[in-house]
């Protein structure tokens, strides 16, 4: 077993240890030794390897997921006072990025028993300013989106679909962020496919696709091979301003060997998601997360719920878990917490997160994960409740 990631001597069991093969190795030495380490050919082998992975049209890749949500929103035109609404349990990206648009983010509540945004709190913030919803497939399970999709349409609202946990998850056979007007994905170390940083947004739209690749480029009206094929390569147009979001071909080689294996990577975790499954049931007060309509689940976290008559609470597990050199944790705190965003949340918007949050709490799980790591996990969890 490798160790810790902050090579803590008393974390014996960490959280995630990324998997870098020597494939992956390999072709990262020979990106380092092209002459041209931006917007060249391993983006481009990336990006179509990315839309045949999930049948889409358009790929773009970018340099983090925040990013792409960034640009999704500016690509489909949303601006300062627009309204987009996205559930209280998420990432902060998804509030981030909005506020970089100077769009006011608006915050709901989820059901009690699932992860996903509440129907009826989403149709009770549609306003006159609400312009789009980004629903997430938070631990790579599909979120409600049929719901979601049906009000969108209803109310002429766009779709961004937060697909940072779901590469490999799939819904009436078609992949997570293909149903939106974009899905947007994240490479950080601890998803189920990594570039370190990195991300991509999928499209089927050509002219999103184009003003995606434009924005992520200062938004330069002309790519950079078309700028030294013809013409002179410093004259570009700049209609609207964009951001340097790219990502860089040294990342993208990694991202191409990394795809080679994703359908290995979520087989792995699913065996190790369903190792815990089998092994955690039956403990009063530990509620396990469903997986029978999970059946196309990326098995990206596998989070329990600890309640009582369990003997410790939430936190109390933690750190008795992490006194026995086992990393756990909690994605994440809910947004209405953070004090820059307490503006954008009613207080009866947040009741199910608030319970949800303070009951949360994601066990180690990667590909290579040993079965007697798990093991001392289920042994430690049962240990504490006698
Ligand atoms: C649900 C969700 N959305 C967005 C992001 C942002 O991804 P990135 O770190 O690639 O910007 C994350 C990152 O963990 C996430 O979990």
């Amino acid at each position: 077993m490798k160790k810790d990631i902050f090579n803590d001597p008393n974390i014996k069991f960490p959280a995630y240890i990324p998997w870098i093969s020597k494939e992956d190795k390999k072709n990262v030495s020979k990106a380092l030794e092209q002459t041209m380490l931006t917007l060249g050919p391993q983006l481009e082998k990336f990006e179509s390897d990315f839309c045949k992975y999930t049948k889409s049209k358009y790929a773009i890749a970018v340099s983090n997921c925040t990013a792409a949500l960034h640009l999704s929103l500016m690509a489909l035109g949303i601006k300062k006072n627009d309204e987009v609404i996205i559930p209280d349990l998420t990432f902060v990206a998804d509030a981030n990025a909005i506020l970089a648009c100077n769009a006011k983010p608006v915050v709901v509540d989820i059901n009690k028993d699932d992860y996903f945004m509440s129907i009826t709190n989403l149709k009770k913030n549609i306003t006159k300013k609400t312009k789009a919803i980004i629903p997430v497939h938070i631990y790579g399970q599909v979120c409600n989106l049929d719901e979601i999709l049906k009000i969108a349409n209803e109310n002429d609202l766009k779709v961004i679909e937060d697909c940072a946990h779901a590469i490999g998850t799939f819904y009436n056979s078609k992949h997570v962020g293909t149903f939106g007007n974009s899905g947007c994905f994240s490479f950080y170390p601890t998803k189920n496919i990594t570039t370190a940083e990195g991300g991509m947004i999928i499209t089927n739209s050509k002219k999103m696709a184009e003003k995606l690749r434009q924005l992520r480029s200062h938004g330069m009206s002309r790519s950079l091979k078309s700028r030294y094929s013809s013409g002179y390569p410093w004259v570009f147009e700049i209609t609207e301003p964009g951001y340097n979001y790219r990502l860089d071909e040294i990342r993208a080689a990694l991202g191409i060997s990394q795809l080679k294996r994703i359908t290995k990577i979520n087989e792995l975790r699913k065996k190790a998601a369903l190792y815990y499954h089998t092994k955690l049931q039956n403990i009063p007060g530990i509620i396990l997360p469903d997986m029978v309509k999970t059946k196309n689940h990326s098995y990206h976290l596998y989070t329990i719920k600890v309640r009582k008559p369990f003997k410790l609470s939430r936190n109390q597990l933690y750190k008795k878990l992490k006194g026995e050199g086992i990393r756990t944790t909690v994605y994440w705190m809910p947004i209405h917490l953070y004090s820059a965003y307490k503006e954008f949340c009613k207080l009866s918007n947040v009741k199910n997160s608030s319970t949800t949050y303070n009951e949360i709490l994601a066990l180690p799980l990667f590909p290579n994960i040993e079965k007697k790591y798990q093991d001392k996990v289920i042994k430690c969890i049962k240990k504490f409740d006698e």
